[in-house]
């Protein structure tokens, strides 16, 4: 092994045991009872999210890379495998909260007993470039469900009769909403991934593309002018609404934010930090591409198109944070990048020349390239280092668990 090689061994083991960490750590915040409900079929129960991403590195590393290697336990690949038909089959979601077993500490045997392999498999001198592509995948999964952990512990958090905190730190004094517009021109840009990190196979190929002139907001839109919206009754108005947004917002009643809560006149918001008064300068987040499409039509408005958040987001440095322990909110609704997803209005569809990745990671983006929407920026939670200004993530228009926002656009008159 040249030294090359080993100095990306060496990384990986280091990044693979923190990102295996972190995964832990999250958990440290609550109870063993809170890892294993699930309350409504798109949230897992945490202890799943633990033996998934331990079940990744399992069946696409070790049982094809360790010599000799033997499955911890041949009946986790069908509890575990999330939705690789190529992998076999797969536990129904909607049922991952029916199993009590394996418990959380049988959880966590299995994942220490895959670190030890994963450990014993980067110490052979024979791997090859598949296993480092492997586990540069793995690690970014595993980072891509840390996310997706700190979504389902607030639903499930949220949904208790008892109310319980997740994260006992304060949230500090949001900052004031600073409105400005950013004008582009008409042109050709590039769009797509253009490092040689690590990427998604959906943010590629880098290519051209056209757009007219467009103005997009410095900021995001806060909870103060979400609460305006509200107050003008637009929920009660099918004019701002699209026809499948009308729908579901009559057949759910849907009357706000998700996890607004109306109590003896005031607005509270249910947090991971506990429930709070509304900051009214704070970002709004928790809506779906259809209460984001109806408030940009309220102000006369739009959202940006996917290329046009991107060209945006490459405009604009990185924001100054100040950092002053764990925030688990977004607060500055000045941000550019990572405090609230923010919907587009572009449909989840691949690139010209788009190439899936190779064998059963075919079916890690490609094929739920229809009916969802794509989402940009990045948010308080997505872990550090794990984004991109590329980055494309993707949901139901439905769906506001989560940590969803808005930032709007416009046509120069
Ligand atoms: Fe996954």
């Amino acid at each position: 092994m040249d030294a090359l090689m080993a100095s990306r061994e060496f990384s990986f083991m280091t990044d693979y045991s923190a990102c295996r960490k972190r995964s832990t750590d999250l958990c440290s915040h609550v109870e063993i009872e809170d890892l294993v409900v699930q309350p409504t079929p798109e949230v897992s129960p945490i202890k799943w999210h633990l033996a998934h991403t331990t079940w990744f590195f399992e069946e696409l590393i070790l049982a094809k890379h360790l010599k000799g290697y033997v499955r911890y336990n041949e009946r986790y690949g069908e509890l575990f495998n999330s939705y690789y038909n190529a992998l076999g089959p797969h536990w129904i979601q909607s049922g991952r909260g029916t199993q009590s077993r394996p418990t959380v500490s049988e959880i966590i045997k299995y994942r220490n007993h895959v670190d030890k392999c994963i450990e014993i498999l980067l110490n052979t001198s024979d791997i090859n470039g598949e296993v480092y592509f492997l586990m540069e995948l793995g690690i970014n999964h595993e980072e891509q469900h840390q996310e997706l952990m700190l979504m389902d512990i607030k639903y499930i958090l949220s949904r208790n009769a008892v109310r319980a905190n997740y994260y006992e730190g304060p949230i500090p004094t949001s900052k004031r909403s600073i409105q400005g517009w950013r004008r582009f021109g008409e042109g050709v840009y590039f769009v797509g991934n253009e490092s040689p990190e690590f990427s998604f196979d959906n943010e590629n190929p880098r290519h051209k593309t056209y757009l007219y002139p467009f103005e997009i907001s410095s900021s995001l839109v806060t909870n103060g002018e979400y609460l305006e919206f509200l107050n003008s009754r637009a929920y009660s108005n099918p004019r701002f609404w699209l026809s499948l947004g009308w729908e579901w917002v009559q057949k759910n009643q849907i009357r706000n934010p998700l996890y607004w809560i109306r109590q003896e006149g005031a607005w509270l918001e249910f947090t991971l930090h506990g429930v709070r008064p509304i900051d009214l300068n704070s970002p709004v987040v928790h809506v779906s591409y259809f209460e984001a499409d109806a408030f940009a039509r309220w102000k006369d408005m739009r959202l940006p198109t996917e290329q046009e958040f991107e060209v945006f987001l490459g405009s604009e440095s990185w924001p100054a944070v100040e950092c002053e322990g764990t925030i688990l909110h977004p607060v500055d609704p000045n941000a550019v990048r990572r405090q609230v997803w923010c919907w587009t209005k572009s449909p989840y569809v691949s690139y010209p020349n788009f190439e899936s990745f190779q064998g059963a990671l075919e079916e890690y983006n490609g094929k739920f390239m229809c009916n969802q929407f794509v989402l940009k920026g990045g948010c308080f939670a997505t872990p550090e280092g794990h984004y991109r200004d590329s980055y494309r993530n993707f949901y139901l228009p439905e769906q506001r668990w989560i940590f969803s926002g808005i930032r709007l656009a416009k046509d120069p008159k």
